[in-house]
């Protein structure tokens, strides 16, 4: 049943990584890519403040999560599609639990690789600021 889904999202995956491209960085990634970071990290190419629901978060979901939950697509009862749909997902954890692969939660994108690290702190830095709608 669920290999269904990888030829599904294939496609819109394929298009999502040319979005998803800017966080390459081969400097000192040999460390774990571990949750529990935050704190002191240096700057790299992955930009986090003042994070937008448009114009950071939007993308990121439109290229990865609404072949499945957008656009009328409502996967194992889950709606992204919006703000409104998204704060949902935001408030009850599942959001962050799913994309960070948190035990617990059905890691996502389903059965596709995990977003990278630089869509997952953008998503962060958005939630920490409020999960505006902005
Ligand atoms: C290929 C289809 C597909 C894609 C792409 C996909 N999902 Fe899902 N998603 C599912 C399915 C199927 C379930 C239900 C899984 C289950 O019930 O075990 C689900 C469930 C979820 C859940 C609920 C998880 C839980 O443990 O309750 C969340 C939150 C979620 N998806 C968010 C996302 C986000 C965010 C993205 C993009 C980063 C995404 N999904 C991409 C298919 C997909």
């Amino acid at each position: 049943m669920k290999k269904v889904f990888v030829s599904v999202a294939t496609v819109a995956i394929t298009i999502g990584v040319m979005v998803v491209a800017c966080s390459k960085s081969n400097e000192s990634a040999a460390g774990g890519g571990g949750t529990g970071g935050g704190g002191g990290g240096g700057t790299t190419t992955c930009d986090t403040v003042n994070m937008k629901y448009a114009t950071n978060v939007l993308p990121i979901l439109q290229a990865n999560c609404y072949s499945c939950h957008g656009n009328g697509v409502v996967t194992g009862g889950i709606n992204l599609n919006g703000y409104a749909n998204l704060k949902v997902q935001v408030d009850n954890g599942n959001l962050v639990g799913a994309i960070t692969h948190a035990s617990g939660y059905t890691a996502m994108p389903y059965n596709l690789p995990k977003l990278s690290d630089c869509n997952i702190n953008i998503i962060k830095a958005w939630i920490a600021r409020g999960a505006l709608n902005n």
